[in-house]
């Protein structure tokens, strides 16, 4: 097939990574006879560097146009004082591409269960997939800030709230049936908005799965302290945004947690869930995996190129399975050569 792709390596270790991820990508291609037109387009401080805005137009557009996105992070020191901040350029690209469903799945590799902090045997069985709300809530609600006051406003509109648990609940439903909504429903008129739709979509149009509602206080010790009792998880943005960096540590590291970000038609956008690492830029220590996980749901959700997601899923697994990985997960391997071993097991695949 041929596919447009648009690359976004944005800051810090976003283009270390995005370079490991294009070399998965054009090998994909030549064993599978596809042509993938790769283009590379400025986003966060980067653009913000090379053209004042954190979104430049001409990246929008380039992103809109194409069939699928990429992107590796953005943010760092270096603009945490300037007009505009890196990380609304990936704010307007979710708002500005349609992009309200967040998919962040969780799986634990036997090989790392020692690099988790949660005990061996809490880890057994975790297969949960977060479905954070990204286009809603305090992240796009009204905003003032003045030296001696500031505010955030927190709003959704029941179509909005629908349209994402409709979304889990499809997940779901090809899963175990199971969809737990977290939320804050004792304080937040939010929440209580956000229980009541949920309840009666899930009541009208999916009688089959199992609804469990969690405070997301209560969900965050529940999600050290029985993880694989977990299936879909639904949440909106805010609480979305901190309960997948800590899901993340059940995997072993923050570096091996993809994402899919998807509207209703148009291109998808796919990053790990991780940040620009800054303090690592440059140092060529970043695991690459989030990355190429984050590859491999963009072969299968927007391409439809399912076979070729397994297998680069199953390169990364076995480069796991031989110890060749990065340090936070405990190997001897830089950036580029995790990178190579991946390569290498595809063209093992591919032979
Ligand atoms: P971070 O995710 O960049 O880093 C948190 C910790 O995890 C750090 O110790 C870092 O070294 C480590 N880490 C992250 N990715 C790793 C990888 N691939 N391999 C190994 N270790 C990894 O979060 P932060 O330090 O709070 O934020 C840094 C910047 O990134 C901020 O400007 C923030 O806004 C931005 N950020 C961007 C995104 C994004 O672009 N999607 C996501 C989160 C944070
Ligand atoms: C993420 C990031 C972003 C978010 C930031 C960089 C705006 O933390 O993708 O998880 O909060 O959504
Ligand atoms: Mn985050």
């Amino acid at each position: 097939m041929q596919a447009q792709i648009m690359l976004l390596p944005g800051d810090g270790i976003g283009p270390e990574i995005m370079a490991v991820a294009e070399a998965a990508l054009q090998a994909i291609a030549a064993a599978g006879g596809h042509d993938f037109r790769c283009r590379t387009a400025p986003i966060g401080g980067a653009a913000i560097d090379a053209t004042g805005a954190a979104l430049p137009e001409e990246t929008l557009t380039a992103c809109r146009e194409a069939d699928a996105v990429l992107l590796g992070a953005v943010g760092g020191p270096r603009w945490h004082n300037a007009a505009v901040r890196p990380e609304q350029g990936l704010l307007d690209l979710r708002l500005g591409l349609g992009l309200y469903a967040n998919l962040r799945p969780i799986t634990v590799h036997p090989a790392l269960v020692d690099a988790s902090p949660v005990r061996p045997e809490r880890l057994s069985g975790v297969d949960l997939l977060i479905v954070r709300e990204l286009t809603g809530g305090l992240y796009f609600g009204p905003r003032r800030e003045g030296m001696d006051f500031a505010e955030d406003v927190c709003r959704y509109h029941r179509s909005e709230v629908e349209r994402v648990v409709r979304r889990a609940a499809e997940l779901a439903s090809r899963r175990r049936g199971r969809i737990t909504l977290i939320d804050k429903a004792n304080v937040l008129a939010t929440s209580r908005l956000w229980r009541q739709v949920t309840r009666e979509l899930i009541e009208r149009e999916w009688p089959q799965l199992e609804l469990e509602i969690l405070l997301v206080d209560a969900a965050a010790m529940h999600l050290i302290t029985r993880p694989a009792e977990f299936d879909v998880i639904v949440t909106e943005n805010l609480f979305g945004d901190i309960l997948t960096d800590e899901a993340a540590t059940l995997s072993g590291s923050l570096g091996m947690l993809p994402s899919a970000s998807l509207g209703d038609d148009g291109p998808g956008l796919f990053e790990p869930a991780h940040g620009s690492a800054p303090e690592q830029a440059g140092g060529d220590t970043a695991n690459p995996f989030a990355m190429l996980l984050s590859t491999a749901m963009m072969l299968r959700w927007s391409l439809g190129l399912e076979s070729e997601a397994e297998r680069l899923e199953q390169s990364v697994s076995a480069c796991i399975d031989a110890g060749a990985t990065t340090a936070d997960l405990g190997g001897p391997l830089g950036t580029r050569a995790a990178g190579e071993a991946v390569l290498a097991q595809l063209q093992q695949a591919a032979a």
